[in-house]
């Protein structure tokens, strides 16, 4: 038996390490992301006493803040957004490590300014020169922030300087890899932290768990008792005020590419060698390496999508997608995707994965669902007149947990057998799933473990399989050949042809 002090490369998704006194740059920090959530996740983590009490955050944005103002807005940000201040005095001294330094980000001076802010902070606050850099902005300013950080020299110690880049990284495989080579360009790999906040739930981090910490499911995890599998990431909300970027995206960009896509690794790559950063990334890269989408040639017939019509959720009037403040009255743009995915390798081949997201869904419902195969001969009679396949759904949120479909006899004198659950709850379990993603991932960042970040090849692999739809789609259209969903349905009647020609159908949540 080996224990987990006798095996260090173990130690990769273990988290009980304070990370190093270093101060979190964060650009974009008058924006949403970092009122809403980063800070109010940092602040969790200070709250539990998982960060150094050096931790200094210096926001840097163009608008004219003062410090005070910017402490004032973070706490706004932790008591609407977040679990609340706790203790004054806990607050106080969090409060003390905010900074702000507005900052032109297309201006070299700006960046040269910065950095003697931080050589001074260095001093004041005992940082020891060790730096995040945070780009909490919109995606054009990438590029340009990562050369001028490059340029100012504030990338060049590959133990000290680390960048954390949001999504979405690239709009397709070419943007992707121009964006790599600006990164590469400036700094090696290993200070790249590649966000996708799916990756620090609770629940994404159990797959590799559940498929590789119990001896039963593994072996049936193939072509051989996979039948198919269903991932849906459904949302109620819809365009939340984020037309300017969302009209560029639509679903595809926004949830498949990155989101869905690493719960498709997670459920379908090969067992790790370890549990280190590399390893693991290796055999997601090798599975992107082997998928592509069903039918690329004919691509409309392995992938449909979907914006939603006026609707109802709740008895509430819901407006279509055209009429959203900054949408387009003739806009094209997906908020439904359904893709049916493919992988030649031994384990996986003639077994489809279909992937499906959508806005203004009736429910908010993330899981994956294994369907397995029919069981050879049915000889009893089920009550719903039909051979009732094993399911194993493992529920990402909410509702977080994990389900077990089988058959069984129906008390009484006749035979006859009906589908239950074996149900497995967080809740229930352990009172709550939740450590806030964001938390789990800003204090991996600041330990420099790169386990639940996007590595460079893997983004491109990601983007690779996408990209021949995303050309499909993003070419002119007549708006009329979107087909539409009313709002608080589950998407276009065509998803559920996706699924009906092969004699499947998406499961009902
Ligand atoms: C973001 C997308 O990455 O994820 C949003 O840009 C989406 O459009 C959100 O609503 C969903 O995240 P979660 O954690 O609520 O499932």
């Amino acid at each position: 038996m080996v224990t987990l002090l006798e095996n260090p490369l173990r130690v990769g998704l273990q988290q009980d390490r304070i990370p190093e006194p270093q101060i979190l740059v964060i650009f974009g920090a008058s924006g949403d992301l970092t009122q809403r959530k980063l800070i109010p996740a940092i602040y969790q983590m200070k709250l539990e006493r998982r960060l150094p009490p050096e931790l200094t955050i210096v926001g840097v944005a163009r608008r004219d803040w003062s410090n005070d103002y910017f402490r004032e807005q973070m706490r706004i940000g932790v008591e609407e957004f977040g679990g609340g201040l706790g203790k004054q005095e806990v607050w106080d001294d969090f409060a003390r490590g905010l900074y702000y330094f507005p900052a032109d980000m297309d201006d070299p001076v700006s960046y040269q300014g910065l950095k003697n802010f931080l050589a001074n902070l260095d001093d004041t606050r005992g940082t020891r020169g060790n730096r995040v850099f945070y780009l909490a902005v919109a995606p054009r300013f990438f590029s340009g922030a990562i050369e001028q950080l490059g340029a100012a020299g504030m990338l060049s110690d590959p133990e000290k300087h680390r960048l954390v880049i949001e999504k979405p990284f690239g709009k397709d495989l070419i943007s992707a890899q121009a964006l790599n080579q600006v990164v590469q360009h400036v700094c090696s790999e290993n200070q790249v932290y590649r966000i996708d906040h799916y990756l620090g739930k609770e629940t994404v981090q159990n797959l590799m768990v559940f498929r590789f910490a119990n001896a039963i499911f593994e072996p049936l995890w193939n072509r051989q008792y996979v039948d198919h599998v269903q991932i849906t990431v459904a949302e109620r909300v819809g365009l939340e005020g984020r037309a300017g970027y969302y009209e560029t995206a639509g679903a595809l960009r926004d949830m498949v590419q990155n989101h869905l896509m690493q719960l498709f690794c997670l459920t379908a790559m090969e067992p790790p060698n370890s549990l280190d950063a590399d390893s693991i990334r290796n055999e997601k890269v090798k599975v992107l390496q082997a998928t592509h989408l069903a039918e690329e040639i004919e691509i409309g017939k392995g992938a449909i999508r979907g914006q939603y019509s006026a609707g109802w959720q709740d008895g509430k009037a819901i407006p279509g997608y055209r009429e959203e403040e900054g949408a387009s009255p003739t806009s094209t743009t997906p908020t439904y995707a359904a893709i049916k995915l493919n992988i030649d390798n031994w384990r996986w081949k003639g077994v489809p994965f279909f992937l499906r997201t959508g806005k203004r869904m009736p429910k908010k419902v993330s899981e994956i669902a294994i369907q397995f195969k029919e069981v050879p001969y049915l000889m009893f009679q089920s009550a719903s007149r039909q051979a009732n396949p094993n399911v194993l759904a493992m529920r990402i949120q909410p509702d977080e947990g994990i389900s077990l479909r089988f058959e069984v006899k129906t008390p009484g004198t006749s035979l006859r057998t009906r589908s239950v659950d074996m149900d497995f709850r967080y809740d229930t379990a352990f009172g709550s799933a939740n450590t806030d993603a964001y938390s789990r991932l800003l204090v991996d960042c600041m330990l420099g473990d790169q386990t639940l970040f996007t590595r460079g090849d893997e983004v491109e692999a990601s983007w690779r399989i996408l990209t021949p739809l995303l050309r499909v789609w993003d070419a002119p259209a007549d708006p009329d050949a979107i087909p539409l969903y009313e709002a608080g349905t589950w998407g276009p009647i065509e998803a559920e042809l996706l699924l009906n020609r092969d004699g499947r159908r998406w499961r009902r949540l």
